[in-house]
């Protein structure tokens, strides 16, 4: 498959006489893509109803007659001013019960069905005028689902559509809503919480201490079902009128909806990578480690979100805004360190992404991210990441096809289980995706390649291990497809812990098949308070205490278990620190009959189909026993033979 490149482009930005020349220099920097439109609904229909398609239609050309592919945005994270005016009630509300104003973007609740039908007005038109344009390469539906906090409104129309979804969840035959149902499922004799009718239900907020977690749990599914509902609002109008590809651009460490679920609806997943933005503002990184990555990012972040849009998009991906310089949004941003933007890029190929896109093509002289660098400068002089997005260029031109192989490791990733953990972490800092994060370091420390599977997986075939941290709900289903697969299977904490309404499940849980073992009481312990272990390392901020027959792999130096294993399958009780995770990885893996490497700090591997790719994101050259890589440097090598 070819691999290409691209960039964010926003000609209403520009005078129109420039565009030409833009267009040509993107051609020679070796560009093939181009994304434009996402925000642009003010200039494409400046009056309700009156359409301005002359600069559009213009713009499409010029970048089409150039050679590039246009990505055209739906503009629908940016509704205009006059939308208020037409619906004063469909911003967002936060969780104090402050309604959120117009002057930024992302400015609407999911839930407001007025603006979805504005928002199928205008992508209609869009597709209409530009379904069958040669131009068009692909869609993509609004910009960055989630982004500023905008997934969970608590309006009013969220609140209305919230109890028609309740009572539609809770209606079977000949039963239209059963109020009683709910009462019991959520357990609402607990502190007089019943209810005698779906329309008595509010919101969870506001409430005078926590609300029951599985009201919580109900309307973080209704949020991200809403989202899902927008975006396939969308893409079904796409389709009626184009044949080209949709693309949604997610983010990092944005987890509060359904990413599997809103991509069963595109063709290509994508993703906004910003490696030293994430770095200062969401990886959790310690400040020792924050100063030695902070102009490489963090050797591991970018590469879980390759692997895991890789899976939401069933193979294929792109990163849809890749960071070329500092930006504006992190607490402190600095500049990449010199080849960078070409590893950056380079990892994004070796991890299976189709096209890396650069944000944004020129620095904007004024708003928000005037801050925020481009391939260009404000004054169209190249900023230094033309120079390796041109070096990327010709690397593409002399480089073998980088092929495809399923990974030996599979990872479960679900966004209900993020969900239920953030409504009910049990202990301060504790979060799904941390967990998550911390296994796929470990794995990656090991050298090992990893794939992302959604929970509704039951054919594992090809993998050597599965692992499954943190899946608090698990379908039967689920737990026979593991229960028989030939992997070696890795399980826990807190897998199976609560029913599809976040209650504790009797049996207790994990109540794997095959696997005695039963968690008997769990604490999360102080940050400064670690168990110590009797074989490496310790487990931090959370532990169970187990019992059963399964044998103990390992224990804490007291004696008492916390990894249990029984053929196959291995439980882990408590949440490892590296030491800790690198023992259980190895061991593990050696009983799935995977090779394992020791790497250096900072260095990372990626195999494709026939290639073994080196990644150093140190600040300086590392030698190891296969020789010497450069600062940011990359080394690629054949592999013997296909992996497996
Ligand atoms: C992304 C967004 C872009 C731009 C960029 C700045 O989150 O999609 O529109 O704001 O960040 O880094």
């Amino acid at each position: 498959m070819q691999r290409t490149l691209g960039t964010c482009y926003y000609p209403e930005h520009w005078p129109q006489d420039v565009w030409a020349e833009d267009a040509r220099r993107m051609v020679e920097m070796g560009l093939t893509w181009v994304r434009i439109g996402e925000f642009a609904w003010s200039r494409i229909e400046p009056e309700p109803g009156h359409f301005d398609w002359a600069w559009l239609d213009h713009a499409i050309g010029v970048l089409g007659a150039a050679g590039l592919k246009v990505v055209l945005g739906t503009p629908t994270a940016t509704p205009p001013r006059w939308m208020l005016t037409r619906h004063p009630d469909m911003l967002a509300v936060d969780i104090e019960g402050r309604t959120r104003k117009f002057g930024s973007r992302r400015h609407y609740c999911f839930s407001h069905l007025g603006y979805r039908d504005e928002c199928a007005r205008i992508v209609t038109a869009l597709a209409e005028r530009y379904g069958k344009h040669p131009a068009i390469g692909a869609w993509q539906t609004d910009n960055e689902y989630g982004c500023h906090d905008t997934t969970i409104s608590y309006s009013d129309a969220a609140r209305n559509g919230f109890r028609a979804w309740l009572r539609q969840c809770f209606t079977d035959d000949g039963n239209d809503g059963d109020i009683g149902a709910l009462n019991r499922a959520w357990g609402n004799v607990f502190w007089s919480m019943e209810y005698g009718d779906f329309d008595d239900i509010d919101l969870p907020n506001l409430t005078v201490t926590e609300p029951n977690p599985a009201h919580s749990l109900a309307f973080r599914r209704y949020t991200s079902d809403q989202v899902v509902a927008f975006n396939r609002l969308q893409t079904e109008v796409i389709r009626a009128h184009s044949n080209a590809p949709i693309l949604h651009n997610y983010m990092g460490r944005i987890t509060d909806f359904d990413h599997w679920k809103v991509g069963d609806d595109l063709d290509i997943a994508s993703w906004d990578s910003y490696p030293l933005g994430f770095l200062e503002d969401r990886v959790g990184a310690d400040p020792q480690r924050q100063r030695d990555f902070a102009g490489q990012g963090d050797p591991d972040f970018q590469a879980f979100h390759h692997d895991l849009y890789r899976g939401v998009g069933r193979g294929r991906w792109w990163i849809m805004e890749q960071q070329p310089g500092p930006v504006n949004w992190a607490p402190y941003n600095p500049s990449p360190l010199p080849g960078m933007v070409r590893l950056w890029t380079w990892e994004a190929f070796a991890h299976g992404a189709e096209a890396v896109c650069y944000f944004r093509w020129r620095q904007a002289p004024f708003a928000q991210e005037q801050m925020h660098a481009g391939l260009l400068r404000p004054d169209s002089i190249e900023a230094p990441a033309a120079d390796e997005a041109r070096q990327v260029r010709d690397e593409l031109a002399e480089a073998p096809e980088v092929t495809r192989a399923q990974a030996p490791v599979a990872i479960i990733f679900d966004y209900d289980a993020d969900a239920a953990w953030s409504i009910q972490p049990h202990g301060a800092g504790l979060s799904y995706f941390g967990l998550v994060f911390e296994y796929y370091r470990a794995l990656r420390r090991a050298g090992l390649s990893i794939d992302f599977l959604p929970p509704t997986t039951r054919d594992f075939a090809g993998y050597k291990l599965v692992l499954a941290p943190g899946l608090i709900h698990m379908s039967e289903e689920l737990k026979q497809s593991l229960a028989t697969t030939s992997a070696q299977v890795l399980l826990g904490p807190r897998s199976g812990a609560r029913d599809p309404h976040m209650a504790i499940p009797v049996p207790l849980p994990p109540a794997f098949p095959g696997l005695d073992v039963t968690v008997q009481r769990v604490q999360s312990l102080r940050p400064d308070m670690p168990v110590g272990l009797s074989t490496a390392g310790h487990v931090v901020r959370y532990l169970e205490e187990l019992s059963g027959s399964a044998e103990p792999v390992l224990t804490t130096s007291t004696g008492d278990p916390v990894a249990m294993q029984h053929g196959r399958v291995t439980y882990m009780a408590g949440w490892g620190d590296d030491i800790c995770l690198d023992d259980l990885i190895d061991r593990t893996a050696k009983n799935a009959g995977l090779e394992t490497i020791a790497l250096p700090d900072g260095l990372r591997v990626r195999d494709t189909g026939q290639e073994r790719f080196w990644f150093n994101y140190n600040s300086y050259p590392v030698d190891f026993d296969q020789g010497r890589i450069d600062a940011a440097g990359i080394m690629r090598q054949t592999l013997a033979q296909e992996m497996p």
